[in-house]
């Protein structure tokens, strides 16, 4: 039985209450937190956060990051994706749970302190024998997510997502990263004690553009209708009939940043065109292209520069093609998590049917 399956059956007992101030310890892995927190658990272990120090990208980009910026830029990338907070390979409960504050809002620099009271966000939180709670503020503010979610390098890498996120539309309707991100779940007991009073609670899955590496395939064809449910909610496809053609416009209506945000330069997301039975292919592409000189290349290891090419919060980008008036005109807009090109320069070709192809929207011409 594990440390966290002794204190579900201690709590199960009735026992939780006298305690309190002076709870039992606590391990510091997801696992120990399952143990009375099930459903979290559940949602949270296949998430990308629980896999950010897994992903077969993430792992191959590290020998080639040191050998072009060093060691201490490998340590920076190791820093963020398996933070010390706790002894999982990736981000751990702790991580957002036993942070008190941030020392910046970027680069992954959080004050985690596992010693004082969990962070949560009810104002009654029953006494439990595991751990002491505070109500947290700062567990519910996008500062949290910017402190990982904003970085300034090492090198060429420059990912300013919450920076975007302030100068969205949402960030003035005082929408926040959670509110789009941790969706309501129902509500239920906090833990798998049915006596447990019934709270509103908010998905721990995360999703985002990334695969569930070596997920069952059941597994991650359910990811992967979430992550195309996500991408759809995020853009709009139109077509538009115009003076000797169509216009072809995409906007980004439901992103509270860029889309892409963060890892742009894996990202690809584009338009095909198919007018008459003639298809032009990818009219509009979104993604940073790292480039050297005047060539694109896959790493931005390789690169001297990049190219911005996300389509901010609430922006448009519109293509105009020639047609006649009476063509039948259709747009797809397509959106894979990687590169076929930095799939190869990473000799990761053998993983490339686990990265679905998503068909996010189709538009045609009234
Ligand atoms: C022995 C069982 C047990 C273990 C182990 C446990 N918890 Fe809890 N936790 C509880 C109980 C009981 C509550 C209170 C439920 C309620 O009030 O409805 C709670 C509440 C919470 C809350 C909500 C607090 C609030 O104020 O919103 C959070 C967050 C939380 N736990 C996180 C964790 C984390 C992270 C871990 C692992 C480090 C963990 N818990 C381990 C039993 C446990
Ligand atoms: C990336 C940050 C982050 C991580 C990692 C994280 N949580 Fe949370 N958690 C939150 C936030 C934010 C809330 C409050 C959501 C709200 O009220 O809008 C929350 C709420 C909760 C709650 C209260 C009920 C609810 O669903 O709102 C529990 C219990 C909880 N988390 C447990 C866990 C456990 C257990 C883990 C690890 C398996 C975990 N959390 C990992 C950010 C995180
Ligand atoms: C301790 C640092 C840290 C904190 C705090 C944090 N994140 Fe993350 N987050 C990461 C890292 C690193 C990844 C990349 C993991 C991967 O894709 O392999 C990630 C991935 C994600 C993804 C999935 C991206 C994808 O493309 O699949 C989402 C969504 C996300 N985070 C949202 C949030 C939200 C919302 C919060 C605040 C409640 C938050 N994060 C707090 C570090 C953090
Ligand atoms: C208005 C809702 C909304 C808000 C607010 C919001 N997001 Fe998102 N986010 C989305 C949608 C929709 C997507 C899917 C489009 C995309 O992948 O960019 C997404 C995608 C992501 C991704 C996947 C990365 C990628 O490849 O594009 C990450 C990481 C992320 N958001 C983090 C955050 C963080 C951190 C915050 C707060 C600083 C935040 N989001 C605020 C809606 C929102
Ligand atoms: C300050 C925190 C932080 C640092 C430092 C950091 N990352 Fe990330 N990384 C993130 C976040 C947050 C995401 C999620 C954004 C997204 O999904 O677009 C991410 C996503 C990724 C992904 C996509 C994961 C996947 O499964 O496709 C890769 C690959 C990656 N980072 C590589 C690196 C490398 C290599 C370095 C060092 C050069 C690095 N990161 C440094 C926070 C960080």
């Amino acid at each position: 039985m594990t440390r966290a399956w002794i204190l579900a059956a201690l709590l199960a007992c009735g026992c939780a209450t006298k305690v309190e101030d002076a709870p039992l310890p606590l391990g510091d892995s997801i696992a120990d937190c399952g143990g009375c927190h099930e459903d979290h658990f559940d949602q949270f272990r296949s998430s990308p956060h629980a896999t950010s120090a897994r992903s077969p990208v993430f792992q191959a980009m590290l020998p080639d990051v040191e050998r072009q910026w060093g060691g201490a830029a490998r340590a920076q990338c190791e820093g963020c994706h398996a933070p010390a907070h706790s002894s999982d390979e990736g981000i751990g409960c702790l991580s957002c749970h036993a942070a008190v504050g941030n020392h910046a809002e970027r680069d992954g620099m959080l004050a985690v302190d596992p010693s004082a009271p969990l962070a949560g966000a009810l104002h009654d939180a029953a006494p439990t024998i595991a751990h002491r709670t505070r109500r947290s503020d700062f567990l519910v503010s996008p500062s949290l997510c910017g402190t990982c979610h904003e970085l300034t390098g090492p090198a060429l890498v420059d990912e300013p997502t919450f920076s975007e996120y302030r100068a969205s539309p949402q960030a003035a309707d005082g929408v926040t990263c959670a509110g789009c991100h941790m969706p309501g779940d129902g509500e239920r007991p906090l833990t798998n004690d049915p006596e447990g009073r019934a709270r509103w609670t908010s998905s721990h899955r995360f999703v985002g553009f990334d695969p569930p590496w070596g997920a069952t395939p059941i597994e991650a064809a359910a990811a992967a209708e979430r992550t195309r449910a996500l991408l759809a909610s995020a853009l709009t496809l139109e077509v538009v009939r115009a003076e000797g053609g169509v216009v072809i416009a995409l906007s980004n209506t439901g992103a509270g940043h860029a889309v892409p945000t963060g890892a742009t330069f894996l990202r690809d997301l584009w338009v095909d065109v198919v007018i008459d039975g003639v298809a032009s292919a990818r009219v509009i592409v979104l993604g940073d292209q790292p480039m050297h000189g005047e060539r694109a290349v896959a790493l931005l290891t390789h690169a001297e520069r990049v190219e911005r090419g996300s389509l901010d919060a609430g922006a448009e980008r519109r293509v105009f093609l020639a047609a006649s008036p009476s063509a039948s005109v259709t747009a797809t807009l397509h959106g894979r998590a990687v590169r076929d090109s930095v799939l190869a320069a990473l000799d990761l070709e053998a993983r490339a049917s686990e990265i679905p192809t998503h068909e996010i929207a189709v538009a045609s011409a009234p």
